[in-house]
């Protein structure tokens, strides 16, 4: 072969390693971005998840103990601590003390507005090929890391905020439903001790309902507000030691409206409201003052509405004896599906069965504890 041949072919041969070369590189670029690409997408992921977790109003705790997840998730660390103002000093952990000890260390602020409330702090990186760190006392936080604590941070800090504003609420509200029960067993004692049974027979039955544990509460409170109206009878009608009239009837059926009127501002507690202004519905729709029929009545009412009528059959009034627990219950099972709602009913078998609901051996009804 001519010596020129053999240099072009040698030429070619170069070019076309030189190419793979190339290709090979391109193709370790590409592998590179789409793993960064792939690595950003599983942290946005991540802190959306967790923003999810922020949205959903769940409790402080739950939002420290997800927040300490996705910290050690999103910067691949041993563990992440939260340290808040302690309330009663305003003071904050000290910084320096902070990370003492640890082979790597990073803290943010938790912030509302200009004022900070806390620290969250992540120790120790794991090593990882990702991180280009193999061994234990490399591994190191970088400024990537610290932007994914600071977004982190900026989500918690909002939770937390939401969650300490709805704790407040809670504390107020209450407060208000101590208050206003306390206002009625002044007015008249039978009816602040009737609220307070019918308070203790609703979270029984409630138990037995697979309600969330905020639902619960609301019946509860429901129950403890359901007469509140009666504040507003006259006492020659809610005190009178005989049955009612009609016309006295006419007045005493007054009082969900009336309870509806000094509670309508409780805007926050709906479902709590609610259940004391339907506590009179029935399941059939001929209750008062709506005429609400099944579903329509909110459950806190249907609840209420069970609890209330069983405390008033077996309680003692001064014109009547109150009827044996076992002779309400049947009555109470024989108005299924008429007066009373059938899944209410059913809880209220498991739970005068299983609880302390007046049949105890001595035949007296159960006190509220
Ligand atoms: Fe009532």
């Amino acid at each position: 072969m001519p010596t020129r041949k053999k240099k072009e072919l040698r030429s070619e041969g170069r070019s076309s390693s030189e190419t793979f070369k190339k290709i090979k590189n391109l193709e370790t670029e590409i592998a590179v971005v789409i793993g960064e690409l792939e690595q950003t997408l599983w942290r946005v992921e991540c802190l959306g998840r967790f923003a999810s977790l922020v949205a959903a109003d769940v409790s402080a705790e739950v939002l420290v103990r997800g927040a300490q997840e996705a910290a050690c998730q999103l910067l691949q660390c041993e563990s992440t601590s939260i340290l808040l103002v302690d309330p009663k000093t305003g003071v904050l952990p000290d910084p320096f003390t902070l990370g003492a000890g640890a082979r790597s260390s990073l803290q943010v602020p938790l912030r509302m507005g200009q004022s900070i409330f806390g620290i969250i702090q992540v120790l120790n990186k794991v090593p990882s090929i990702s991180s280009g760190t193999r061994h234990r006392d490399s591994a190191h936080f970088d400024e990537k890391d610290s932007r994914l604590l600071e977004e982190l941070s900026k989500s918690l800090s909002v939770g937390l905020q939401n969650a300490r504003l709805k704790s407040r609420l809670q504390k107020s509200f209450h407060e208000t439903v101590e208050v206003l029960t306390e206002a009625v067993t002044k007015k008249d004692r039978y009816t602040g001790g009737h609220t307070k049974r019918v308070a203790y027979y609703a979270s029984l039955i409630a138990k037995y309902m697979d309600l969330t544990p905020e639902q619960s509460e609301m019946v509860r409170c429901a129950a403890l507000l359901h007469d509140v109206g009666k504040i507003g009878i006259e006492d020659k009608i809610l005190k009178k030691e005989g049955p009612l009239n009609d016309a006295e009837w006419l007045v005493m059926k007054t009082h969900p409206e009336l309870g509806h009127e000094i509670l309508s501002r409780m805007d926050g507690w709906r479902s709590a409201v609610d259940g004391a202004y339907c506590h009179h519905e029935r399941w059939d729709g001929k209750g008062y003052p709506a005429g609400l029929k099944g579903e329509e009545i909110p459950l806190t009412a249907r609840i209420v509405a069970l609890a209330d009528a069983y405390d008033a059959m077996v309680s003692n009034r001064p014109y009547r004896q109150g009827i044996a627990p076992e002779v309400a219950y049947e009555e109470i099972v024989r108005q299924k599906g008429t007066q009373f709602d059938p899944r209410v009913v059913d809880a209220f078998v498991s739970a005068y069965l299983h609880e302390k609901m007046g049949k105890g051996p001595s035949g007296r009804k159960a006190e509220p504890t």
